[in-house]
């Protein structure tokens, strides 16, 4: 929350919270998203609609992160383009879900890069493979993306070998040119993928995140940004550094921040979700980006969605907006009831949870076919 404004943001929290419960109750809870929020996650949604945050790009229709996927979701409608960001060895920030990329991209099939193939524990897990910190930015972009889900996305798999892997700075650059020729604002969402584990390389994330926002002319409060972690302690610390509004993603409930795992802390996710939790995380962030299920949980047996939470009502009272990830067009990323078939890789009614979702009041939805948001936003 701001800390610009000499406030506390404890203070401004409560007072958010307060005109969230005013608005409600002169012109009914229907006002509810309108005017949830910080003022600094407000600029970011001046019209009210739900945002559409194009997840990785476009990632159902192209490779994910590479500059075709963003250009995409940008052409298709979407407010925002998402890159995950880690870090290269020479500290470069490219777009990358993981820092590992033997999935994402034909690094496999590089000789010259066959000894780079290790095990490093990231976050408290073994992972064997290729890892962007590795590799300097040069020898990175001899590589070329590919397809992370070929099974479910097959006709992505036409597009494997074509893209290179973008730096955060290419990302910026094509947002800056798709605004001008769409003419309207096409909004950045950076993550920071593994902060603390990048730091204890000397490779943070955070210097260069600000660095790079700040020579774009970006860490302003009406600068169309919003930064995201599933760590807290970068993003206390971002809050004191950036203007633009930070979310903190919640993963699953009984997980917990890695860098309070690492401190020996106890909060988990679930914790953060509880109203207490809420009002604490409105103190430095400006949103939460929980997943899908905390919202509108699943029956772990059947895959039916099973009633929604108060989790919204929560987070908005707490002043803080709510962008859930990831809505996907595919049957077994849908629900139960909402599947069209048993084969996995078809489309099922993904319209019908994107409008129970938008009912539900959420302020924005990470998608993977933003194309298919746009459109569900439409009915609003
Ligand atoms: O950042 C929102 C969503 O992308 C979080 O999950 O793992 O896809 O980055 P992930
Ligand atoms: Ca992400």
């Amino acid at each position: 929350m701001s800390s610009k404004t000499g406030t506390t943001p404890r203070t401004l929290s409560i007072l958010a919270a307060l005109a969230f419960l005013i608005a409600a109750t002169v012109a009914g809870s229907s006002l509810a998203t309108a005017s949830s929020g910080s003022s600094r996650a407000a600029d970011q949604k001046a019209d009210a609609r739900p945002l559409v945050i194009g997840h990785r790009g476009a990632s159902g229709y192209r490779p994910e992160h590479t500059l075709a996927s963003y250009e995409l979701a940008a052409r298709m409608g979407a407010d925002y383009i998402e890159p995950d960001l880690v870090s290269t060895a020479d500290g470069v920030l490219v777009a990358r879900h993981e820092n590992e990329i033997g999935g994402t991209t034909d690094v496999a099939e590089h000789t010259e890069f066959a000894s780079r193939r290790t095990t490093k524990t990231i976050d408290g897990v073994a992972i064997t493979g290729w890892f962007t910190e590795d590799f300097t930015l040069a020898e990175l972009k001899t590589l070329r993306a590919k397809e992370r889900i070929p099974a479910i996305r097959q006709e992505n798999t036409i597009y494997d070998g074509r893209f290179p892997v973008p730096t955060f700075q290419e990302v910026i650059d094509l947002s800056k040119r798709l605004s001008r020729e769409l003419r309207r604002p096409i909004g950045i969402y950076p993550e920071t993928k593994h902060p603390t584990y990048f730091r204890s390389l000397g490779l943070p994330l955070e210097e260069p995140l600000v660095r790079t926002l700040r020579n774009n002319d970006l860490d302003r409060r009406n600068a169309k940004v919003f930064v995201q972690s599933f760590e807290v302690s970068n993003l206390k610390a971002l809050n004191s550094q950036l203007r633009v509004p930070l979310v903190q993603l919640l993963g699953a409930p009984s997980t917990k921040p890695w860098d309070v795992a690492a401190a020996g802390g106890a909060t988990t996710y679930g914790d953060m979700a509880t109203p207490a939790g809420l009002a604490e995380t409105a103190t430095y962030a400006d949103g939460v980006g929980p997943s899908k299920d905390y919202i509108v949980p699943r029956d772990p047996a059947t895959g039916a969605s099973l009633a929604p939470t108060s989790f919204v009502d929560d987070a908005h009272a707490a002043g803080l907006q709510v962008h859930p990830y990831t809505f996907r067009n595919e049957n077994t990323f849908l629900p139960a009831e909402l599947r069209s078939s048993a084969n996995p890789a078809d489309w099922g009614d993904a319209i019908s949870e994107y409008e129970q979702f938008f009912r539900l009041g959420v302020d924005g939805v990470f998608s993977d076919q933003p194309d298919t948001a746009v459109e569900a936003r439409a009915g609003l």
